[in-house]
């Protein structure tokens, strides 16, 4: 921890204004999170309908974080803008991608947001699983794309890799750095490598947690396991926290596209069961809690 907190010291950069596309899980939660540390952000999504549901639990965390305080959670709130036009990005120091992990969309959003972007602009994906060369390739410059990549639930959790792309330039890699010490999040410089550093740990782990669940072991018995081991939260429940969609995306990344996933997380998807985010998933959610599956 200590080498990380001096990692990226020596930037000075300053970020007022943060641009973020897509506003689910992580999008929403990475808006908030840069509101909460003073700066303006826009928020980005295919429609007002899809931004709404991340503003009303950011003004849940503000109301956490600021106990209570309406006039701080008021002007926090202010400060995080629904932007279904995208608008902010001509006027952003950061912008950060979060959208539906597909590489032909990602490509399609970044040529677009290139153009619009300030020259100076930090261009970054908040991609798991996609090779940040085949991203950048859309761009003219793809010395500008670097990963910030985050860790879900954003809000509690302070570690954040800063990927290095075969191409990225220094200079895009420390302000991108900067940025990440500036909301207070741990930055851990990777290179770009399948499951980076973390989830190329974890992934073994959580896969092999969906194994014993395939061969009969109930998910809440392996979870209570891993939990009594000394673990904050079990692999399955992990799972379901991260989206069972995102879990197969990295699963084929990490593993090669010929390394089938369990037959059980394929049909939850094939089933829309995509964990918290969707009420179901190896667990049902109720009230943000998981509860055993029918
Ligand atoms: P999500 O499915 O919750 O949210 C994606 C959002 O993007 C949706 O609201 C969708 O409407 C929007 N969207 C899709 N195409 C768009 C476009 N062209 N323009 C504007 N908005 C668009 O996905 P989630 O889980 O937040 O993942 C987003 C990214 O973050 C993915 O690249 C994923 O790999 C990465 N990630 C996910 C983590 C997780 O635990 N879920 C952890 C770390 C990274």
């Amino acid at each position: 921890q200590e080498r990380l907190k001096a990692f990226g010291k020596d930037s000075d950069f300053t970020p007022r204004h943060v641009h973020v596309v897509g506003a689910g899980v992580m999008g929403g939660d990475i808006a908030a999170v840069c509101a909460l540390r003073g700066m303006t952000v826009t928020l980005q999504d295919q429609s007002v309908e899809r931004i709404a549901p991340a503003i009303a639990r950011a003004a849940k965390l503000f109301e956490r974080r600021h106990k209570g305080d309406a006039k701080q959670v008021r002007f926090t709130l202010d400060r995080l803008i629904p932007d279904p036009r995208g608008e902010g990005a001509a006027r952003a120091d950061v912008i950060i991608e979060a959208i539906f992990e597909n590489l032909e969309v990602k490509r399609g959003l970044f040529a677009e947001l290139e153009a619009r972007a300030k020259p100076d602009a930090v261009l970054a994906t908040n991609t798991s699983s996609l090779r940040l060369e085949d991203v950048a390739t859309a761009l003219k410059d793809p010395s500008r794309l670097v990963g910030i990549h985050f860790f879900n639930p954003v809000p509690m959790l302070p570690l954040v890799e800063v990927v290095q792309g075969e191409a990225t330039d220094a200079e895009v890699l420390r302000r991108a750095t900067g940025f990440v010490r500036r909301i207070d999040k741990l930055a851990l410089p990777v290179k770009s490598a399948p499951g980076f550093l973390v989830n190329a740990v974890l992934g073994p782990y959580m896969l092999e947690a969906l194994r014993c669940v395939e061969e009969g072991v109930a998910p809440e018995t392996v979870d209570a396991a891993l939990v009594a081991f000394g673990m904050p939260m079990g692999p399955v429940e992990l799972v379901d926290t991260v989206g069972l969609d995102i879990a197969v995306a990295a699963g084929k990344a990490l593993a090669g596209e010929g390394a089938e996933p369990p037959a059980r997380l394929l049909k939850l998807v094939g089933e829309g069961k995509l964990g918290r985010k969707s009420g179901e998933g190896y667990y049902r959610w109720v009230d943000g809690k998981a509860v055993k599956a029918g």
